[in-house]
C-alpha cells in the first residue's frame, strides 16, 4: 500500500572504485543520463546523489526485477570520485552507505583506490557487490545491448568467454586476498556473507539487469534485518556541497539519511567555526533519476523523508561546511542538538 511504501526508508547505495573504472557511466546507464560526458576530463570531483524509483529499476532490469516483489520505494545512489586526491569524499560516501557497489575495470583489476574502497567498506561494515565493468572490451566480444549476463554469455565464442572468465577469476582472487570470500554472483547463496561479482558493461548495459536484481535483493534483506521502518523522526543528514543559488543565497546539497525534514523546521548545521542554528526556508528536491550535483530544475516540496538528496535553502548558511552534519531539532532541546553536531564535527 502507499502507506507502507512511505514508511520504508530508501536504501543508500554508494558507488566506489578506482578512477575511470566506470562508476559515473554505470549510474548514467541506470538513470538514463550523460553526467560523465559533462565532467572535465571525465573526472568526478564531488559526491553526487540520485534517487532512482523502483519503476526505473524494474524497467532497466526487465524480467530480473518484478516490482511486486519489493516494498522499497527505490534506491538512492551516491556517486563518489575515484581520483586518489579525494579520499575524504570516498570515506564520506562510504559512511553514508547502507550497501555499496565496488566498480572494478576487468582490464585493470584491483588498483590503489579499489583497495582503499575495500578498506572503507571493511571499516564501516558495509555489505557490497562487485561490478566487474567493461566486459565489452574482451577481445572478440559480441555485444548484447541491455541483456542479462546469462544471455550475453551464451552469445559469446568459447574463446571470448574464457578470456573474460580468466579476468573475473583474477578479481575473485584479489577479493580473497583482501579477506572476502567471493564468487560469480549466480553461485552466491548468502550475499551478506559472500561477495557476489557481477560481470557487466556500462557501455552496452549487459549485466546491469543482474546488478540491479542483486542490489534489490540485498536491500530488501537489509531493510528487514537492520533498518528502522519508522522514518518519521527528526531528519539527519550530511552536507555534500554548499552552493550559491539565485534568489536563495548559500544553499546546502544534503543527503538525508534518516528521519524527515520539513519546510520551517529549525535545523543545526556544522559550520567552519560554530554550529549554525537556522530555519529551513525552502526544500528543493531534484526530480527522480536526476543527479543533484548537475540538476538545474528542482521541485519545491513541503517535506522530504530519508533517504533522499535535497537542497536546503535557509538564512546564514555561508559558513556551512561540506561533510558537516545537518540535524532537525523538532521537539528536542536545542542545546542537545547543537552539542550533538559539535561532537560530530570534531570527528570529521
Ligand atoms: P571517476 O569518477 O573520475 O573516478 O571515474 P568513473 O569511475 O566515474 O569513470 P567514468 O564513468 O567517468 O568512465 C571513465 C571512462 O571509461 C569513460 O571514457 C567511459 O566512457 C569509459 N567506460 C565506462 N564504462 C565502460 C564500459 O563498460 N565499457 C567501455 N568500453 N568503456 C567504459
Ligand atoms: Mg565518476
Amino acid at each position: 500500500t502507499q502507506n507502507a511504501t512511505d514508511a520504508l526508508r530508501t536504501p543508500i547505495v554508494a558507488v566506489l572504485g578506482h578512477v575511470d573504472h566506470g562508476k559515473t557511466s554505470l549510474l548514467d546507464k541506470i538513470r538514463g543520463s550523460a553526467v560523465s560526458e559533462g565532467e572535465a576530463g571525465a573526472i568526478t570531483q564531488h559526491i553526487g546523489a540520485t534517487a532512482v524509483p523502483l519503476e526505473t529499476v524494474s524497467t532497466m532490469a526487465g524480467s530480473l526485477v518484478d516490482p511486486d516483489d519489493f516494498d522499497l520505494p527505490g534506491l538512492l545512489f551516491i556517486d563518489t570520485p575515484g581520483h586518489h586526491s579525494f579520499t575524504t569524499l570516498r570515506s564520506r560516501g562510504g559512511a553514508l552507505a547502507d550497501i555499496a557497489i565496488l566498480v572494478v575495470d576487468v582490464n585493470d583489476g584491483f588498483q590503489p583506490q579499489t583497495e582503499e574502497a575495500i578498506d572503507i567498506l571493511k571499516r564501516t561494515g558495509t555489505p557490497f557487490v562487485v561490478a566487474a565493468n567493461k566486459i565489452d572490451t574482451t577481445p572478440g566480444w559480441n555485444p548484447q545491448d541491455g541483456a542479462p549476463i546469462q544471455q550475453t554469455y551464451e552469445a559469446q565464442s568459447q574463446r571470448a568467454r574464457s578470456m573474460l572468465d580468466e579476468r573475473l577469476y583474477e578479481i575473485i582472487g584479489q577479493l580473497s586476498d583482501s579477506g572476502f570470500s567471493a564468487d560469480l554472483y549466480w553461485r552466491v547463496q548468502n550475499f551478506q556473507k559472500n561477495v557476489g561479482v557481477v560481470p557487466l558493461s556500462a557501455l552496452t548495459s549487459e549485466g546491469i539487469p543482474d546488478l540491479l536484481a542483486v542490489l534489490m535483493g540485498l536491500s530488501q534483506r537489509y531493510m528487514k534485518d537492520e533498518m528502522a521502518i519508522d522514518v518519521s523522526g527528526p531528519g539527519a543528514g550530511t552536507v555534500l556541497e554548499v552552493k550559491d543559488e539565485k534568489g536563495f543565497g548559500a544553499t546546502l546539497d544534503v543527503v538525508l539519511y534518516d528521519g524527515v525534514i520539513r519546510a520551517g523546521d529549525q535545523i543545526v548545521v556544522g559550520g567552519t567555526n560554530e554550529p549554525i542554528v537556522t530555519e529551513v526556508r525552502a526544500l528543493l528536491q531534484p526530480r527522480p533519476n536526476a543527479e543533484i550535483r548537475t540538476e538545474k530544475r528542482f521541485d519545491k516540496v513541503e517535506q522530504v523523508g530519508a533517504a533522499a538528496g535535497v537542497k536546503i535553502a535557509a538564512p546564514d548558511l555561508d559558513d556551512a561546511m561540506a561533510g558537516a552534519p545537518v540535524r532537525v531539532v523538532r521537539d528536542r532541546p536545542l542545546d542537545d542538538v547543537v552539542e550533538e553536531v559539535r561532537k560530530e564535527l570534531a570527528q570529521i
